[in-house]
């Protein structure tokens, strides 16, 4: 087999399971275009192999999953960009839901915005001690835009989604898993890996065709009434592109100061 290289994302594949790593650490793995790009690839390879059955998804370095979409790349919005920028990466998050082999992320540490996000178009999370959910993209003045409003109440419900997207608060490793955002949590990497391999060691001994449809059908479900929703997100994600809290939410980021923010 020919595995694919790329310039941010780290492709391996043993035993048939095919390890994705996010590789990006000087920047917390923030997801810029290059990254969703080659994510992209990546899927298209992944599901055109039949010798890969499962799929780990995972960060480089000590401290992120992935901090979030590029903060530099999002200041630059506007609303017309913005909308197919979240329909970009909700399309390919729903590729990742979507891949007929089961797909488990390892979530090592910040996993904000579409960290978060990338987690959840997963079919499994495992999170080791030091890792950190949230949605804070309100604080930029923005809405989750890769399919975090639809995914979040989908997964722990309405009122704990609407808790976490408004206040934008950051949920360490246990919260995480006493809220079903983790199916486990794991003291750290190296044994959440092994998790992982357990867990698909249960999975592929069963037949692919059933597995794969198992996927499509729990998909299905969570798609029903679904569609609306990631338009009405990728508009409204795109209509507060144009706004002057979003100049200010984004560039007080990158300016590393608070956000003084006005209502226009
Ligand atoms: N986009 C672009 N760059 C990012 C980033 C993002 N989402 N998250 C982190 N980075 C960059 C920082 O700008 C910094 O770059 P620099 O060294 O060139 O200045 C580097 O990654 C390290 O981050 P830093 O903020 O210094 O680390 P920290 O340990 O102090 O804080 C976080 C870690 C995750 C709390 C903080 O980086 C953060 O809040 N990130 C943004 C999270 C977010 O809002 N994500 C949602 C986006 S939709």
């Amino acid at each position: 087999m020919s595995i694919p290289k790329f310039n941010t994302l780290l492709l391996e594949v043993t035993d048939h399971i095919c390890t994705l790593t996010i590789n990006r650490p000087d920047k917390l793995n923030a997801l810029n275009n290059q990254v969703l790009d080659e994510l992209a690839e990546a899927v298209d390879f992944i599901e055109g192999n039949d010798d890969i059955r499962a799929v780990i998804i995972t960060g480089s370095g000590e401290k992120a999953f992935v901090a979030g979409a590029d903060i530099a790349e999002l200041s630059t919005l506007d609303e017309e960009s913005g909308t197919e920028a979240a329909e970009k990466g909700q399309n390919l998050f729903s590729d990742i839901e979507s891949l007929s082999k089961p797909v488990i992320a390892v979530v090592n540490g910040y996993a904000l915005g579409g960290g978060t996000e990338l987690a959840l178009s997963c079919h499994i999370r495992l999170a080791t001690q030091n890792a950190v959910f949230g949605l804070p993209e309100v604080s930029l003045g923005l809405i989750p835009g890769y399919g975090g409003t639809q995914r979040l109440p989908k997964l722990i419900g309405r009122g704990r989604a609407l808790e976490l997207i408004l206040t934008g608060r950051m949920v360490k490793a246990e919260e995480a898993g006493s809220l079903g955002i983790a199916n486990y949590v794991l003291p750290g990497k190296d044994e959440a890996l092994t998790k992982a391999q357990e867990l698909i060691g249960m999975m592929t001994k069963h037949a692919p065709i059933a597995l794969s449809g198992a996927i499509s059908a729990i998909v299905a479900s969570q798609d029903y009434e679904a569609e609306d929703g990631y338009v009405i997100e990728s508009n409204i994600f795109g209509d507060l592109c144009g706004t002057e809290d979003f100049k200010e939410g984004t560039g007080a980021f990158l300016e590393k100061r608070k956000p003084k923010f006005t209502g226009n």
